[in-house]
């Protein structure tokens, strides 16, 4: 296995010690958190009892095929603990999510739930936001138009595109990426962008995350806000 990938696998396998039977747990989308929901598919196998909240059609997919009990937002509407990967990490805790196009039930998801653990690879974590560009769920009605007035923030966005197609989201939203120079207030900028009309949810996570597992090469870090 490769460096990196090893890296989130050892963060993504350590936040399972933070589940509990009988929990009602968020999971999240990504390569990282693969690692937790493979690993919390070996505990439910060995008994350990607990419902799944899936943040994406591809995890619901991969948490059932390991026989973890799934259950809705709407049915749990509060989520004991979540478990989830992001693109950037600062030392505040304040993320970029999005990368994987899940950014809006991401969210929801985190907004629901008592307390969230983010796990990344050491290369996520940085001093200042923005080297990733901030991926932004927006409708298709007037895209053009909505991307204009984003440009206005002081980034460059840009339709992302899968396979030659716009990319749509679980949704049936398209993700703008927009590549700002840096991101020093992010809880300004994200209510900025979330006031202006056509945005769905915007990828910056903001007083959301109340610890990070950081996957290093000679150890793991917790930070914890
Ligand atoms: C998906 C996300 C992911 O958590 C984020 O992109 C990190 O993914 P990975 O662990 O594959 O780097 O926000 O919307």
């Amino acid at each position: 296995m490769e460096l990196k990938e090893e890296l989130k696998r050892k963060a993504g396998e350590k936040a399972v010690k933070y589940i509990k039977d009988g929990m009602v747990v968020g999971l999240g989308t990504g390569s990282t958190v693969k690692y937790t929901i493979l690993k919390l598919g070996e505990l439910v196998k060995d008994g350990l009892d607990i419902i799944g909240i899936p943040t994406s059609i591809a995890t619901e997919k991969l948490a059932k095929e390991m026989g973890i009990k799934l259950g809705s937002i709407n049915d749990y509407q509060v989520i004991d603990l979540t478990i989830d990967g992001a693109d950037e990490v600062d030392r505040n805790l304040n993320l970029i999510k999005g990368g994987g196009g899940a950014l809006l039930r991401e969210k929801m998801i985190a907004h629901a739930s008592k307390y969230e653990i983010i796990v990344v690879d050491e290369s996520k974590v940085k001093s200042v936001l923005g080297d990733f560009p901030l991926p932004i769920e927006i409708v298709k009605f007037g895209y053009k138009r909505t991307m204009n007035v984003l440009s206005t923030l002081g980034c460059k966005p840009l339709l992302r595109v899968k396979n030659g197609e716009a990319y749509i989201t679980d949704n049936g939203n398209y993700i703008v990426d927009c590549k700002f120079e840096r991101i020093d207030e992010p809880a300004k900028l994200e209510r900025r962008i979330d006031e202006i009309p056509g945005v769905v949810e915007v990828g910056l996570f903001v007083g959301l995350a109340n610890k990070v597992i950081v996957g290093k090469k000679d150890k793991i870090e917790i930070m914890t806000s």
